[in-house]
């Protein structure tokens, strides 16, 4: 007999993502999220899987968009678009996956694996790379302060999933950071890193829209 370890573990849990697609783009030169790959948006690419591997979903938009399709509207900082996101998830969410429109190769597999981490006592989950560069900690000056060891760090992506209670009170006093685990760790949280994946790229130049657009096309 075989036993669905998965359903097992997941009973009683509520799973929601926000999809976090209101940043202006900065870096890029326009909102990248609205940009085409094949026949869909980058944005629509991260809510697909989210919607087969969460029992709901949040889209957080700019304005524009959000009255135009439905959705929230996003804040000036990603954390302010994390908390609208937030105050849209039902209350009776268990767990709650944040996700960034701008990684939208992020696989079931990964959703499920932060998530089984979360079931699985973790207070939040983050999938993580070995880094392969030297990383440097310098100061606002250029001047390099340390060396970290390079075999203890990640390069950390998301889907990132949490314990829902944890995620809301991280957020209670409208922290920001670049991503929600370093709120999570400040409040201390136990944040458990799963494997990465190097298809999940965070597109942030059009090289990175022109690699995505390869890798659909079966050349990468
Ligand atoms: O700017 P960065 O690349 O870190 O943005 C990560 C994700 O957060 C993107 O998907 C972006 O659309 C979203 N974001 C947002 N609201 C902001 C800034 C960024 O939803 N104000």
């Amino acid at each position: 007999m075989s036993v669905n370890t998965l359903a097992t573990q997941r009973v009683g849990e509520k799973i929601w993502t926000i999809i976090v697609a209101a940043g202006s783009g900065a870096r890029f030169g326009s909102p990248k999220q609205f940009e085409m790959i094949n026949e869909r948006r980058v944005v629509d690419w991260a809510v697909e899987t989210a919607r087969v591997a969460s029992d709901g979903v949040i889209v957080v938009l700019p304005q524009a968009q959000a009255q135009r399709e439905g959705g929230v509207v996003g804040g000036a900082t990603r954390s302010a678009s994390v908390r609208s996101g937030l105050a849209a998830v039902p209350t009776d969410a268990t767990i709650i996956c944040v996700h960034d429109a701008a990684r939208p190769f992020a696989s079931e597999f990964l959703f499920h694996e932060v998530v089984d981490a979360v079931c699985n006592g973790a207070d939040g989950a983050v999938p993580g790379l070995p880094v392969v560069d030297t990383i440097k900690f310098i100061s606002i000056e250029n001047i390099v302060i340390s060396t970290p060891d390079r075999s203890r760090l990640v390069a950390v992506q998301t889907p990132q999933a949490f314990r829902a209670k944890i995620l809301r009170a991280a957020h209670a006093s409208n922290p920001e950071s670049t991503d929600d685990s370093s709120l999570v760790e400040a409040q201390g949280g136990r944040i458990v890193v799963v494997n990465g994946d190097p298809l999940n790229r965070k597109l942030t130049t059009p090289e990175d829209m022109n690699w995505a657009r390869a890798v659909t096309r079966g050349e990468v």
